[in-house]
């Protein structure tokens, strides 16, 4: 029973990875309270255009404070779902990256009774779409009354995108519907194309459902480690990434196909023909900027025969030691991803990793991991490490285990190269030290290099990596890496801001580390990053733009630290 604790301790260590009414759009988006706001009746007109699903939306905690939302009941349920993503993703107005629910605006928690609950970033009113024509109808509305607009799916997002001040919603969690197709052709395609096996997905569907229904198609989709992360939502626009993109490339790489609706309120379809470069900007530009996608067609790979999953525990007692250990764990890691290891891994006080191979056997492993195995010679230092020779579903069961993940985390993050990694190694030691007050770190190792040995690699494609907007950076990525802060719900103002900016610091200093050229996983960066364009985009920032401007040319959507947003959240 050792395993799964670990295997429990490391998927919750992953999950560490994580002026008045204007938040960043006044004077040009209307927000509950000001005098632009639509009238009751107008919002009654809309209510009945969609169908009565209408919703007005209240933070998860609204149910154990005393006004009219009180419900003895329902209080009791939400103290025992706190933190249950299932529960979370499943309301309006809940958000499994707790701490957007309120942002830097008043409180709303549980154990606060006789404190009134305040609205914070909760969208005053939100759609329940659940037809591509309630999104039409909400987008209209949205452009004509001029409204801070806000996409929420399952409101996981790290940098509060999904969630706004005063702002209106649409709510796509039950959008659900997966269709497979067995040889799957763009529209517009040449008429010689040959069809590929895909999937088309609406925005609803969270992964765990979808990699149980492709396993029983023998099937899988590169997708991500949490059970409830939306499968076509803001996990794809940001790029995705999985145990997988190792062998298939990220998220993005493998969409072959998007339907969204635009600013405009109208429907189309995205894809290589109908607009190559809407369909790039789709590809890893990130967030709600681009308008309120209504499926991904993704490619689908076959299921791999057999899997190695692998452990790692290496425990050190003193500083000395730790740099010691982590010097070498870390100078390592561009052997391990190129021996065909992906995973993930918390290097606090020591090492701690969980991977997996495809197609991989017990003595590659035990190669590999040979030098870590040593490091037990050292006094102070404690090392274990094993593998097992797995099947989909234990991959599942151990990868995508607990939903208990609702935090007030917030991260700092860079994609590291072989460079940094092993010539910037003592630099990235003292960050993770110094980073202390409750700072975790995460590493997702994820390598797109050419490995000499092929048969390791599967259908790794770099050339698709082109034809994404995800930051060029990504090509010589051995991992994101990532160190997180987190406070407990009822933390002081004080607290919560002085971790603010120590986060904002530890950025800088990672920049200070990569250099300007490095950048980072825009979906797991800091919600305050300084350089943002920059870091999340790097050169590609400015075809973003420019795209950006047709499409949405009266910058309809805005959203924290998104393509065309200028002005922004501040810690
Ligand atoms: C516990 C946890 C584990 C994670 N694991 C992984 C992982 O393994 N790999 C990985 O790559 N990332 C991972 N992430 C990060 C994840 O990709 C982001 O949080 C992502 O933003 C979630 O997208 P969502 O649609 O589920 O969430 P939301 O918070 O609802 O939305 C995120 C963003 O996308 C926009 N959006 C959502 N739906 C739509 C839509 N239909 N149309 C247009 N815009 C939309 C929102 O407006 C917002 O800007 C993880 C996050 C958490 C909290
Ligand atoms: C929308 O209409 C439905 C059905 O009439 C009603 O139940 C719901 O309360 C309305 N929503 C709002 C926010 O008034
Ligand atoms: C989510 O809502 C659905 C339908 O309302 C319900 O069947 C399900 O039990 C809920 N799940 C959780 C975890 O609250
Ligand atoms: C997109 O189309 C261009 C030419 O129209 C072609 O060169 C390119 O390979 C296509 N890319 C993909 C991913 O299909
Ligand atoms: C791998 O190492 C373990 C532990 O040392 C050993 O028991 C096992 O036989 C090795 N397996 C292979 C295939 O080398
Ligand atoms: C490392 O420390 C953890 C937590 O104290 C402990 O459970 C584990 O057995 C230790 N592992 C090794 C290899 O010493
Ligand atoms: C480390 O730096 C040296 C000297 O600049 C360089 O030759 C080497 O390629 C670098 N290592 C990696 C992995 O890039
Ligand atoms: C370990 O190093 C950190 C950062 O340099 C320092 O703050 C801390 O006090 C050190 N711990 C010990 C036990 O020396
Ligand atoms: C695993 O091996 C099978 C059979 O050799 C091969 O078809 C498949 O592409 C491999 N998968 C990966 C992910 O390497
Ligand atoms: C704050 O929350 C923590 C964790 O839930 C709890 O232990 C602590 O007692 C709370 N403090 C106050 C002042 O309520």
């Amino acid at each position: 029973m050792y395993i799964p604790r670990l295997i429990a301790f490391l998927i919750s260590v992953i999950i560490l990875e994580t002026p008045a009414h204007a938040e960043f759009c006044i004077p040009h988006r209307c927000t509950f309270g000001e005098k632009c706001w639509p009238d009751e009746h107008s919002w009654q007109a809309l209510n009945a255009t969609v169908g009565g699903r209408l919703i007005r939306s209240f933070p998860s905690a609204a149910v154990c404070h005393q006004g009219p939302s009180y419900d003895a009941q329902a209080c009791d349920i939400a103290e025992k779902n706190w933190d249950n993503s299932f529960w979370r993703t499943n309301q309006s107005g809940a958000y499994s990256a707790l701490v957007w629910e309120m942002g830097k605006y008043g409180q709303c928690y549980l154990d606060d009774f006789h404190q009134p609950c305040d609205q914070g970033r909760v969208p005053y009113y939100s759609v329940d779409a659940r037809s591509v024509e309630d999104i039409q109808f909400s987008v209209n509305f949205a452009r004509d009354k001029d409204l801070y607009l806000v996409v929420k799916n399952t409101g996981h997002d790290h940098l509060g995108r999904s969630s706004g001040k005063g702002s209106f919603s649409i709510w796509t969690h039950h959008l659900k519907g997966i269709d497979w197709h067995d040889s799957f052709i763009p529209e517009g395609a040449a008429p010689e194309t040959s069809g590929i096996p895909a999937v088309t997905i609406q925005p609803g569907e969270q992964w765990l459902d979808v990699y149980r229904a492709a396993a029983a198609r023998n099937v899988i989709v590169v997708g991500g480690s949490a059970r409830t992360v939306g499968a076509a939502g803001g996990y794809v626009l940001g790029g995705g990434h999985s145990p997988f993109a190792h062998y298939y490339g990220l998220a993005a790489d493998n969409v072959l196909e998007m339907t969204i609706v635009s600013a405009d309120g109208t429907h189309r379809t995205v894809n290589n023909n109908t607009d190559p470069d809407y369909f790039w900007a789709l590809r890893g530009g990130g967030g709600n900027a681009w308008g309120v996608l209504t499926s991904v067609t993704y490619k689908t790979h076959h299921v791999p025969q057999s899997f190695i999953i692998g452990w790692t525990q290496i425990n050190t007692t003193s500083n000395e030691t730790f740099k010691k250990v982590a010097k070498q764990c870390l100078q390592l890691i561009p052997t391990i991803t190129e021996a065909g290891f992906t995973g993930y891994a918390n290097i606090e006080g020591g090492f701690s990793a969980i991977f997996v191979q495809p197609n991989g056997t017990l003595e590659n492993f035990n190669k590999t991991f040979a030098p870590l195995e040593k490091l037990s010679n050292i006094p102070g230092v404690s090392a274990q490490m094993a593998a097992y020779p797995a099947s989909w579903d234990m991959y599942l069961d151990t990868f995508l285990k607990d939903p208990n993940i609702a935090t007030n985390i917030q991260d700092a993050s860079r994609l590291l190269t072989a460079d940094v990694l092993q010539n910037k190694t003592d630099e990235l030691i003292e960050l993770i030290l110094e980073s202390g007050d409750g700072a975790g770190f995460n590493w997702n190792p994820i390598s797109n290099e050419i490995i000499s040995d092929k048969s390791l690699v599967g259908q790794a494609n770099n050339d698709e990596r082109d034809n994404t907007a995800v930051h060029e950076i990504w090509k010589q990525a051995h991992g994101v890496f990532s160190i997180s802060t987190d406070w407990n719900d009822n933390a002081t103002a004080e607290e919560k801001h002085r971790k603010r900016e120590v986060m904002v610091h530890l950025s800088n200093r990672l920049t200070d580390i990569v250099g300007e050229d490095g950048g980072t996983y825009v979906n797991e960066a800091n919600p305050y990053e300084p350089n943002w364009q920059q870091v999340f985009w790097g050169d590609k920032y400015q075809r973003l733009l420019s795209i950006k401007k047709r499409v949405d040319p009266t910058n309809l959507l805005v959203c924290n630290r998104c393509v065309g947003t200028d002005i922004i959240l501040e810690p």
